[in-house]
Order: C-alpha cells, then sequence, then structure tokens
C-alpha cells in the first residue's frame, strides 16, 4: 500500500506519456514550445505497463490516468491502454487530453478497454481558443468531444480554466454548451504550473468567482448526494438535476487532505504530488535491473514522504521546477 506519514493512501495513478503538446495553452507553456525530453529519457511503452503493472498487483492502485502533455500523441497509446485494462485486479483506466485527435482515436481507445476521457475546453469561440492555446484548432476539439461520447467513453468531463479577460466572460455559455451535448463541464481554478512563471492570483478566477457567474443563469445546489470522497470537483446539481457542474477549487479550496494521487512523469520520476519538490528515480532503478520488488519498495518509500499539502498560501512557496506538461496534469 502506498501510504505517507499523514496516512493517505494512494490508489489513483496519474501516468503522463509525453511532454510533448500540439497545443499552447498560455496557463500551460510558450508559443515557441519546451525543450522537449530527448527520446531516450522517455519510458518505453513496456516500461510504462511494468510500473503500471507493480503498482496494480503489489500497491493497490485501482484507478490510471493516463495524462500528457498531450497523450494522444503517444503512438503506442492504444497498446498501452489494451495493456493496462488487461491487469488484474483491472484498474479503471481514463485519459486527460485536449481532445485533439480523438475523433480518429477514440473508438479504438473504447476498444481497448478505456473507460473515460476527460478534455479540456476553455471557450466556444474559435478566434478565443486561437489565442488562448496558439493553434488554430478548436474545430478538431469540438469533433474530438463528440466521438468520444459516440464511442461511449461516458461520462465526458470537460475541464475549463477560466482567465480574467480572456474567457471569463464564458461561463454560462460554455455550460449550456456542455448540458446541451450531455458532458459534464469542471470549471478549475489556474494554478502555479505554467512554464512561464506568469501566474498571479488577481488574474485567477477563484471558485467564489465562478459560482458567482454560475448563479446569476443557473439554480446550483450543493449535490451532497454524492460522497465527494478524493474527487478535486465540488459537485453542484444545475437546475435541480439530474446535470451537474464541478468547480475544482485547487488554490481557494485545496483538497490536499483527502488526495489519493501519486504521480509518474513520463521520465519515470514518481512525483507524490503535483507540487512536489522531489522525484524518485524508478527508470534509472528499473534500467539498472531492479526488480519488481524494489522498485515497489522505492516507490513506497517517495509516497512516504509526501508533505501535507501544496503550500501555494505559504511565504516560501515556489513553483515546482518542471512545468504542468512535464509532470501530467
Ligand atoms: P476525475 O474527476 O476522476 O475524472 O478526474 P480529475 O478531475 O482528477 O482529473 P483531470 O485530469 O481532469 O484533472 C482536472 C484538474 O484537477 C486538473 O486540471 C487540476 O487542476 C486538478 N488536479 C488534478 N490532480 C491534482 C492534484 O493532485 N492536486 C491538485 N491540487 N489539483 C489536481
Ligand atoms: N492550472 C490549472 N489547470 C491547469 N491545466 C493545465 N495547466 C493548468 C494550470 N496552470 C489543466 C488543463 C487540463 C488539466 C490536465 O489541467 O486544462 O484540463
Ligand atoms: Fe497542451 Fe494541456 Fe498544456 Fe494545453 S494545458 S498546452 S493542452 S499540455
Amino acid at each position: 500500500m502506498l501510504r505517507d506519514s499523514f496516512g493517505r493512501v494512494a490508489t489513483d495513478l496519474r501516468v503522463s506519456l509525453t511532454d510533448k503538446c500540439n497545443l499552447r495553452c498560455t496557463y500551460c507553456m510558450p508559443p515557441e514550445g519546451l525543450d522537449w525530453l530527448p527520446g531516450a529519457e522517455l519510458l518505453t511503452a513496456d516500461e510504462i505497463v511494468r510500473l503500471v503493472r507493480v503498482g496494480v498487483e503489489r500497491l493497490g492502485i485501482t484507478e490510471v490516468r493516463y495524462t500528457g502533455g498531450e497523450p494522444l500523441l503517444r503512438r503506442e497509446l492504444v497498446d498501452i491502454v489494451t495493456r493496462t485494462t488487461a491487469l488484474a485486479p483491472r484498474p479503471q483506466v481514463s485519459l486527460t487530453t485536449n481532445g485533439i485527435g480523438l475523433a480518429r482515436l477514440a473508438g479504438p481507445l473504447a476498444q481497448a478497454g478505456l473507460d473515460r476521457v476527460n478534455v479540456s475546453l476553455d471557450t466556444l469561440d474559435a478566434a478565443t481558443f486561437k489565442r488562448l492555446a496558439h493553434r488554430d484548432r478548436h474545430a478538431d476539439v469540438v469533433e474530438g468531444l463528440a466521438a468520444a461520447e459516440a464511442a461511449g467513453l461516458r461520462p465526458v468531463k470537460v475541464n475549463t480554466v477560466l482567465m480574467r479577460d480572456v474567457n471569463d466572460h464564458e461561463a454560462v455559455p460554455l455550460l449550456r454548451f456542455c448540458l446541451d451535448h450531455g458532458y459534464e463541464l469542471r470549471f478549475i481554478e489556474q494554478m502555479p504550473l505554467d512554464a512561464q512563471h506568469g501566474w498571479t492570483r488577481e488574474g485567477m478566477i477563484t471558485a467564489d468567482e465562478i459560482l458567482e457567474r454560475l448563479s446569476a443563469a443557473f439554480d446550483l445546489t450543493p449535490d451532497d448526494l454524492e460522497q465527494r470522497g478524493s474527487a478535486p470537483a465540488e459537485r453542484f446539481l444545475v437546475d435541480g438535476g439530474p446535470a451537474r457542474v464541478g468547480v475544482i477549487g485547487s488554490v481557494t479550496r485545496p483538497f490536499c487532505g483527502a488526495c489519493d494521487r501519486v504521480r509518474l512523469t513520463a521520465d519515470g520520476q514518481v512525483r507524490n504530488c503535483l507540487f512536489a519538490t522531489e522525484e524518485s528515480d524508478l527508470k534509472s532503478a528499473m534500467r539498472a535491473g531492479a526488480s519488481d520488488d524494489e522498485l515497489a519498495a522505492r516507490w513506497i518509500a517517495a509516497v512516504a514522504r509526501k508533505r501535507a499539502g501544496h503550500g501555494i498560501d505559504d511565504p516560501s512557496f515556489l513553483q515546482p521546477s518542471r512545468p504542468m506538461s512535464a509532470i501530467g496534469g
């Protein structure tokens, strides 16, 4: 079991398959991109599946989420998903993606056993999308969403980061769009994880502000029927339900106390938190011939060192040296 010194148990493994991306969202990376990891540093598909197997068979991992960068850019993705859903006990397997390429891959991924997808969509307007993501791909994302729904990767969840004076006027229309299509929308507070270190507290649209904007058009009631558990989203019934909307207040309403996550970076480092300041190098151990037992022992030790919380409000807070795209969202 992966237990930390505060008694939290990690059961949800988030694996970054690549640090590369075909968008350049301003809250994540600069328009020119980043220095991508050299190919030899990336875990191979076999190495990924081996580490996931160790997590599932020996360490109590029950949910596996593949992320990036953009996970659909990883050529072996369908194969990795097929091999992950064949593990015993079978974990829940999901994907967090920007949606580009889902139109083609949603069917094969569903066939491979993928359970769900979360797709980022920050705007309904193609021009705003281009300004925000520095690429003209809005239509691809909307098509990708529809393909995921059609392939049965449900519930399709949509992640939206609202930014002041960029897309914060779109909260209500985005929710209408998602209600119309049967997607579950979650608004996310922007976190200090961008490579450019451009995050400011003033630029962040807070959970309170999000709820205020939505309440102008919808009747929201806390969804206390559903146990929140370790889910980052606070959920609300929209106009009496059954449709819901979520708010992920990572900064102003932190959920670190209930965190059940552990991460594996694309270059094989265990990170016990998005905001961890240290990593544990499973890749080098594996390439030096470590046994499954030895890998599990290193992993257990890495999680044991997890801190109480992200500490964004502490005066001594330092942004992690790796951006979100390298850590895995
Ligand atoms: P499900 O609700 O199970 O579908 O997944 P999720 O919401 O955990 O996954 P997703 O990848 O869609 O992440 C959504 C957002 O949650 C991310 O953009 C982050 O803002 C936030 N998030 C995910 N993991 C963490 C974490 O470990 N710590 C914090 N503070 N925020 C996280
Ligand atoms: N703050 C909050 N969410 C972010 N994401 C990427 N960067 C940030 C950030 N700085 C979101 C993406 C995606 C998810 C994996 O993380 O929108 O939905
Ligand atoms: Fe790509 Fe996701 Fe970063 Fe946007 S937030 S640039 S989609 S990795």
